[in-house]
């Protein structure tokens, strides 16, 4: 990666795998294990809600996740919807009608991933109902939120829920590396333990501060 000339922006450190997402073993061991029964042919996954605070990897393993249980049929089978509150019901609806034919290109299953999907109204929510229910659907759903207490039960006993966590400082250490690893920068090993530390478990604010150190610097040789 051209650490000098071009500006790195946050994009430029997503993992690209689930071996990229550190310190979320437990979450990161259920995906695993759901991908084994995928690649088996045996099972369409569940649909999945990931839940936890901002900016620990919910994104970031959800994507991961996609590309390791689509392969190649990714971009035309994982579908990110945001900030769909914006979206009316008439669209929402449509986008659900449409996830329930099968897929393009032959895939198994596409993914539909609402990030953010607190943010939706409860008539949004409901919208979101029929195209998690019945069984053998082309449509797998995961959703991501920071706080699922106004999701209600029905949306949550449709989902296998995963929990992600602030992470440990060994971890944070690790994200960081990686991320350094991917510049041609280097940074002396204070620099990193003062980013681990300001960051407290946060992953993504040990990046923009990274982010932030590496601004500073003249471009690497
Ligand atoms: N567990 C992690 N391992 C490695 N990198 C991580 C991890 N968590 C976050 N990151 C880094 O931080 C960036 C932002 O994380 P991400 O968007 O996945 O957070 P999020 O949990 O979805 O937050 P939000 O609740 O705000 O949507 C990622 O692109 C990645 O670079
Ligand atoms: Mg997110």
């Amino acid at each position: 990666m051209d650490g000098g000339r071009r500006r790195l922006s946050l994009e430029d450190f997503r993992p690209e795998s689930l071996a990229g997402v550190l310190g979320q073993e437990a979450a990161v061991a259920r995906l695993r294990r759901i991908l084994s029964g995928v690649r088996n042919g045996q099972v369409i996954p569940p649909h999945l809600l990931l839940r936890g605070p901002p900016g620990v990897g919910k994104t970031a393993a959800a994507r991961a996740f996609g590309r390791e249980a689509l392969g190649d049929q990714y971009d035309a089978s994982f579908s990110e919807l945001k900030a769909f509150d914006a979206r009316g019901h008439d669209e929402l609806t449509e986008i659900i009608m449409r996830s329930r034919g099968p897929p393009p290109n032959g895939a198994p299953f596409r993914i539909l991933f609402f990030d953010e999907v607190e943010s939706l109204s409860p008539p949004a929510l409901h919208d979101l109902r029929p195209g998690m229910e019945g069984e053998g659907g082309y449509s797998v759903f995961i959703l991501a939120c920071n706080d699922s207490s106004g999701l209600g039960k029905a949306l949550l006993s449709r989902c296998t829920v995963l929990d992600f966590h602030p992470v440990e400082a060994a971890d944070l250490r690790r994200i960081v590396e990686a991320a350094l690893a991917r510049t041609s920068y280097r940074l002396p090993p204070a620099a990193i333990e003062a980013i681990v530390e300001q960051s407290a478990g946060v992953p993504r604010e040990a990046i923009k501060l990274l982010l932030e150190e590496l601004g500073a610097l003249p471009p690497p040789a």
